[in-house]
């Protein structure tokens, strides 16, 4: 492709604010269009980054000759259908985590991207994160000898909006939220080596009055050749955004502190404007961070994408690790319902969303 990447963002808050903003500081896409349902949103979003039209059905986004890449950035339960759509018009997708609510449904996307030649791309911004960039560069190079255990935690105090505590449009709790990021991030450091085993141990513990899913959960993978991983996610701890990683190898240990070991510690009597990701309370103590996004992938991850889809080259990302995450997903939470280790390759129940074998262990347990 010869001039720039050609790009429509279908969705326009929490995630598509961050898209846009990682897209504006890339040279070659050129953000031409936003579609959300909600009249006035995507006007914003086109206002803030200058992006010349806006609408409210993401169909008109995938009608337009001009756009080469979709960027989509909606509740779970639409990633299969927009991304169907949007592969047929002949438009490469960049698609948010998780990939989506069943496995039947992953086999369709990746089908459909095949089938009408486009990139399917799985936004996991882990992948990017200039930190954890570091830290597997430590471990490819041998500095930590061979990995023996990996660790990698994400925590907060709950999603901002009400579709991801619907389990019915979201396909689960905080283990299908934010630990589609760990499993992801422990397959790219290991170099995608197959997972034999999931256990997990989840529980709804604070947030009764929002929601039927998990907001605790543990996940440990047992991958082939021995390198154990665990998976730390919480919904329900206060003070900001945490995320934080560790490996443990036979020659060394790497620890990475995403966030706060990037922050400013700053004490505040009147509190500020923002300190970091669902700070919620500034005043005091607090670590305000600087560059988010970029420390966190987001403007290295669209830059890559952008530069797939200009000279046409292989994703580090695809559908098919947002399959792999997803299977996991499933696994994970059939072990933390039958309180079982479940082995891999694992086959859901047909028509289950990833929750659903934990929601009925609950029903039958109350
Ligand atoms: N990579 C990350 O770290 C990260 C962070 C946040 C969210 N996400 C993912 O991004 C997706 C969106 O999350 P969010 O935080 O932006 O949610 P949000 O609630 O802030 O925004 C959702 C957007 O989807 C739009 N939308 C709803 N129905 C639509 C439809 N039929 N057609 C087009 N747009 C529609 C809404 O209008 C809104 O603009 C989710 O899949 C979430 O898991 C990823």
């Amino acid at each position: 492709m010869s001039g720039p990447v050609g790009v429509g963002l279908i969705g326009s808050q929490f995630v598509s604010t961050i898209h846009a903003r990682s897209l504006s500081h890339c040279a070659d896409a050129r953000m031409l269009a936003v579609a959300s349902p909600t009249p006035g949103n995507a006007d914003r979003l086109a206002r803030e980054f200058t992006i010349g039209d806006s609408y409210l059905d993401y169909r008109q986004i995938i009608d337009r000759d001009d756009i080469d890449m979709v960027v989509i950035g909606i509740p779970n339960h639409l990633h299969c259908q927009v991304t169907c759509e949007a592969a047929a018009a002949g438009k490469h997708i960049v698609l948010e985590k998780p990939m989506c609510l069943t496995l039947d449904e992953a086999d369709q996307m990746i089908a459909a991207c095949n089938k009408h030649g486009v990139k399917l791309m799985y936004a996991e911004e882990l992948c990017f994160t200039p930190k954890y960039v570091r830290m597997k560069q430590l471990l490819d190079e041998g500095a930590l000898g061979q990995p023996t255990l990996l660790k990698q935690l994400e925590k907060h105090d709950g999603p901002h909006s009400a579709h991801f505590w619907d389990v019915d449009r979201s396909g689960g709790g905080v283990a299908m939220d934010m630990g589609c990021h760990a499993i992801q991030f422990f397959r790219w450091m290991l170099n995608n080596a197959p997972i034999k085993s999931v256990y997990a141990q989840m529980d709804l513990q604070v947030h009764t009055d929002k929601t039927q899913g998990d907001d605790n959960a543990l996940i440990i993978l047992e991958f082939e050749g021995g390198v154990t991983a665990l998976a730390e996610e919480s919904w329900s701890k206060l003070g900001g955004m945490d995320d934080r990683a560790e490996i443990y190898g036979s020659k060394g240990v790497a620890h990475a502190d995403l966030l706060r070991g990037n922050a400013i510690h700053t004490y505040s009597l009147p509190g500020y404007g923002y300190a970091v990701e669902k700070a919620g309370s500034t005043q005091g103590w607090s670590f305000t961070i600087y560059e988010e996004e970029w420390n966190y992938g987001f403007h290295q991850e669209m830059a890559h994408f952008v530069d797939c889809v200009k000279n046409d080259k292989v994703p580090l990302v695809t559908g098919h690790d947002g399959r792999a995450v997803l299977e996991v997903l499933f696994a994970a939470y059939e072990s933390a319902a039958s309180g079982r280790k479940v082995l891999l390759p694992f086959t859901p129940s047909k028509g289950d969303k990833p929750i659903d074998p934990w929601l009925r262990a609950r029903k039958g347990n109350a």
